[in-house]
């Protein structure tokens, strides 16, 4: 057996699921796609955007990397976001980082790994700017899962000062960003109370002094 079989299988037996369910899923999807949102997030395989958001194919565009990191400079990145905000119409962004993320945790322990060393140099300058008060948190988890927060705060913000989302909204185009940081021991994401749909909400989370919002204990409302 080829180690892949299962995959295939597995591919052949979901497919098949679906369209027992509705026959016109897949011809309907190969016309046209419309999501509402994009998700950026990081490309942990822990943390898959469609099956955390109970979002079926074609309901959400999706852009990973290593630590949801959004700077200026990355092609691939923007490249998505632009054809998603001014072709697909997303009328959402959202930044998902995660608790316990590998890369955050290099960041903080300063580990080597190669290359990707280059990458976290944005989770970083992320950490740089909140050192004293990642300091004084003595826990070690407890200070990842910080930082981890603090960087989705800083790639919203990134996000929102983009060209392509200070194109639309000069433009008139409804689109709002949302941070948000999914935990891996519940598999519940928190929204960790940033949310910026104008310029003018994207100057307040610049002036906001996130270090005195204990984001960390957010409690996700109970389902009914
Ligand atoms: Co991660």
């Amino acid at each position: 057996m080829h180690p892949l079989d299962p995959l295939l299988r597995n591919n052949r037996a979901w497919s098949e699921k679906i369209r027992q369910e509705n026959p016109d899923f897949f011809p309907t999807l190969s016309r046209q796609q419309a999501p509402t949102y994009l998700w950026i997030g990081c490309s942990d395989s822990r943390v898959p955007a469609n099956e955390i958001c109970g979002l079926l194919p074609g309901e959400v565009f999706v852009h990973r990397n290593v630590a949801n990191i959004v700077v200026h400079s990355d092609l691939n990145c923007l490249s998505v976001m632009q054809y998603a905000v001014d072709v697909l119409k997303v009328a959402h962004i959202i930044v998902c980082g995660h608790y316990g993320c590998g890369g955050v945790r290099a960041t903080l322990l300063e580990q080597k790994f190669g290359l990707i060393d280059n990458w976290l140099r944005h989770v970083q300058d992320v950490m740089n700017k909140h050192r004293p008060h990642l300091t004084c948190i003595a826990d070690s988890a407890a200070r990842v899962d910080r930082l981890c927060e603090f960087n989705v705060i800083d790639q919203t913000i990134s996000a929102a000062q983009t060209t392509i989302v200070q194109s639309a909204w000069e433009r008139g185009q409804p689109l709002a960003l949302h941070g948000w940081c999914y935990g891996l021991d519940d598999g519940l994401v928190r929204q960790i109370g940033i949310d910026i749909s104008s310029p003018d909400e994207l100057k307040q989370a610049i002036a906001t002094d996130w270090e005195k919002n204990t984001i960390s204990l957010y409690e996700p409302e109970a389902s009914p």
